[in-house]
């Protein structure tokens, strides 16, 4: 019996949560109240898209699920560290994440940036210190992709143009370069470390990378839209924060319906780009669907 959905991405959220609980380290172990908050930070939150992706890629492509286990949990941590740097004062000042306090407010400002810091570090080991793939070179590949991905040509260097612009109005083709390296980086790392798990051709690399570009992109059009339109405890973090912020977004630059509409024609080319891999694709189609019509 093939899964919907809704289960088919609920029993990976509970496997994974416990990937995640092995990974940590033990709030006993030394400095314990650096692991405890680092546990704070990762467990018990958030939809988990990233790691969905890198299961759906690798599951679609016969990869083996412990080692999508750690490819998909190394993009998880890069992802929550860089949740909680973006909610520090120096950057958005945000009080509420995942429905619960931010990391600086629930332990202090030197703890939430330690946290990040070692969540980063935590994720390069685990690709260093498991056997992803057969060949030795493909899995460097794999973390020299997840470097670019986070860095300052990924996503901390979105970061960096988002804090530059805030006040000011882009234009189309600026606030999608910011967009897509913000956020859209480690979105298509996930795929694509999902997918290369597996045997994966040149080919198939590539057709997996447009996927990515587009859904990542259109993710965060999403998230700018329900910014603006999503109450905040649906949300599990501040709406209206953008505003607020004076962020140059999606919605500031095009309206709620225009954006939409963006996210919409991304999701149409990011499943364009699936076609060949044929039934396999589904649950990277039906990701696609859940990005782009989510409430939260
Ligand atoms: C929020 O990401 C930050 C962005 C990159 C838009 P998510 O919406 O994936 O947050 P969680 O992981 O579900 O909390
Ligand atoms: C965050 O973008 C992108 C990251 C790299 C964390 P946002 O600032 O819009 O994310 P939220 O809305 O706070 O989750
Ligand atoms: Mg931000
Ligand atoms: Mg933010
Ligand atoms: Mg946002």
């Amino acid at each position: 019996m093939t899964l919907d959905f809704t289960a088919w991405a609920t029993a990976h959220q509970v496997s994974f949560e416990k990937v995640l609980h092995d990974v940590l380290p033990s709030s006993s172990i030394s400095p314990g109240h650096l692991h405890k908050a680092m546990r704070y930070a990762v467990l018990d939150g958030g939809k988990r898209v990233r790691p969905l992706l890198a299961f759906a890629a690798g599951e679609m492509l016969g990869a083996d699920q412990a080692r999508v286990n750690i490819s998909a949990a190394a993009v998880e941590l890069i992802h929550a560290y860089s949740l909680v740097h973006d909610d520090m004062p120096c950057m958005d000042d945000d009080v509420l994440r995942r429905g619960k306090p931010t990391c600086h407010v629930q332990y202090d400002e030197a703890t939430a940036l330690l946290v990040g810091d070692s969540l980063q570090t935590l994720a390069f080991q685990l690709l260093s210190e498991f056997k992803l793939n057969d060949d030795p070179q493909q899995q460097l590949n794999m973390i020299k992709l997840l470097a670019q991905a986070s860095g300052s040509r990924g996503m901390a260097g979105g970061q960096a143009i988002d804090l530059l612009s805030t006040g000011k109005q882009l234009s189309l083709p600026e606030l999608e370069n910011m967009h897509i390296h913000k956020t859209g980086a480690l979105i298509r790392a996930a795929v694509l470390l999902g997918a290369q798990c597996a045997a994966v051709t040149p080919v198939q690399l590539a057709k997996l990378d447009h996927f990515g570009k587009c859904i990542g992109l259109a993710f965060q059009v999403v998230d700018d839209v329900l910014d603006a339109e999503a109450d905040t405890a649906t949300l599990g973090k501040t709406a209206g924060k953008d505003a607020d912020n004076d962020k140059p977004t999606y919605v500031t630059l095009l309206g709620v319906s225009a954006a939409r509409d963006m996210a919409h024609n991304l999701h149409s080319e990011a499943v364009a780009s699936l076609v060949e891999f044929g039934v396999a694709a589904r649950r990277l189609r039906e990701l696609a669907n859940f990005i782009v019509l989510r409430a939260f």
